[in-house]
């Protein structure tokens, strides 16, 4: 299986992308980091230990680290109108802070601030699989980028090369207006700096934003279709997620059909790049086809009713003058396109192995 990391603000959307990694036999979660973002940082982390203990794995199976609480320049932004005051509204079937099982995946300290034990887990984990030469793992980032950034910057460089195949993130709004504002999608609205970071990174990113993670909405039929298989516990925890999401983004956001699963799809994509290919075949920018072309994209971190926008050079416009795309060439692969029907499958069997585990 392919070895992946998974850091993440969780979240409705973020528990859907757990599920899969966790319960994926072509994927190995080697751990879960958690971010502030939809809700405080403490919040972001309980939801974290209580989604792993629901969907049935062991603290030391999957070891869950705590990260930043703030984003590297900015005051937190949380999203409660979306996602409920602690991060989870509405979710039903969680299991109590206070549970055992709960708290075993809380039980982790270290002496000095978390992002750094998060940081030196990481950089000694690389370090034994690239000694032992062992594939580059993926890290799915589907929070705010702040601990991804800090990864990036304090990790030694070379050692990133060696052991990180790519990073697969939700973040960005390529070509599509903004979710949290009118021009900027959430996560990267919440740390803007972080997600510069990650697009600028030599590493091979792999950006989900809101132009792709927009094809997947979760449609009253599949709710119809998971409530028909019958009440246990990870649906239930499923079900009652998607009803809170789905409320959220009629009521908040207008969209009628159903919510988006944004995150979800990062790690679809690990299991099956070919849900993101082009239907018809196109050599648009001089690329070949695959499931997604490179482009230069910039996060905007000036102040002012751009911040935190995703500007993507999609025909390789770059004003000559500008050093930095000039310099910087094609940054990030951009996802465009998706499958819709072959996606939800993949969560269906997901919820299936869960529940026979
Ligand atoms: C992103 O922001 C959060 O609300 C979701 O979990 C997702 O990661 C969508 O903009
Ligand atoms: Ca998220």
């Amino acid at each position: 299986p392919h070895a992946i990391w998974l850091d993440a603000d969780p979240g409705h959307d973020d528990a859907l992308a757990l599920l899969l990694a966790l319960h994926s036999p072509a994927l190995r979660l080697l751990g879960v980091s958690s971010v502030s973002g939809n809700a405080a940082g403490l919040s972001t982390w309980h939801n974290a230990a209580k989604l792993l203990a629901a969907f049935g794995a062991s603290a030391e199976q999957v070891p869950l680290l705590r990260g930043c609480d703030v984003p590297l320049m900015r005051t937190p932004k949380a999203a409660p109108s979306i996602h409920g005051e602690d991060g989870l509204g509405g979710v039903k079937g969680l299991p109590e802070l206070s549970s055992p099982s709960v708290q075993s995946h809380l039980k982790r300290t270290s002496d000095g601030p978390a992002p750094l034990a998060l940081v030196s887990h990481l950089t000694s984990l690389l370090r034994t699989r690239v000694e032992a030469g062992e594939e580059p793992l993926s890290i799915v980032a589907t929070g705010p980028m702040t601990n991804i950034a800090l990864l990036l910057r304090m990790a030694p460089s070379e050692l990133l090369l060696k052991g990180v195949k790519q990073i697969v993130l939700m973040g960005g709004n390529p070509g599509v207006s903004g979710n949290i504002s009118p021009a900027a999608e959430f996560n990267f609205l919440v740390d803007p700096e972080a997600a510069r970071i990650v697009c600028d990174s030599p590493l091979p990113v792999i950006m989900a934003g809101l132009n792709v993670t927009h094809q997947a909405i979760w449609t009253r039929p599949l709710h119809a279709q998971l409530l028909s298989l019958g009440a246990s516990p990870v649906r239930d925890v499923v079900s009652s997620a998607m009803e809170f999401f789905a409320a959220a983004y009629a009521s908040q956001m207008g969209f009628a059909s159903g919510p988006p699963v944004h995150d979800f799809l990062c790690v679809a994509y690990l299991l099956d790049a070919s849900l993101f290919a082009p239907p018809t075949p196109s050599a648009a920018n001089g690329q070949a086809d695959e499931e997604a072309k490179r482009y230069r994209v910039e996060v905007q971190t000036s102040e002012g009713h751009n911040l935190g926008a995703t500007v993507v050079a999609f025909h390789d416009q770059w004003p000559i003058e500008h050093e930095g795309w000039a310099a910087g060439g094609r940054n990030v692969r951009v996802l465009e396109h998706l499958d819709t029907e072959r996606l939800w499958p993949l969560l269906f069997a997901a919820i299936e192995r869960a529940e026979a585990r």
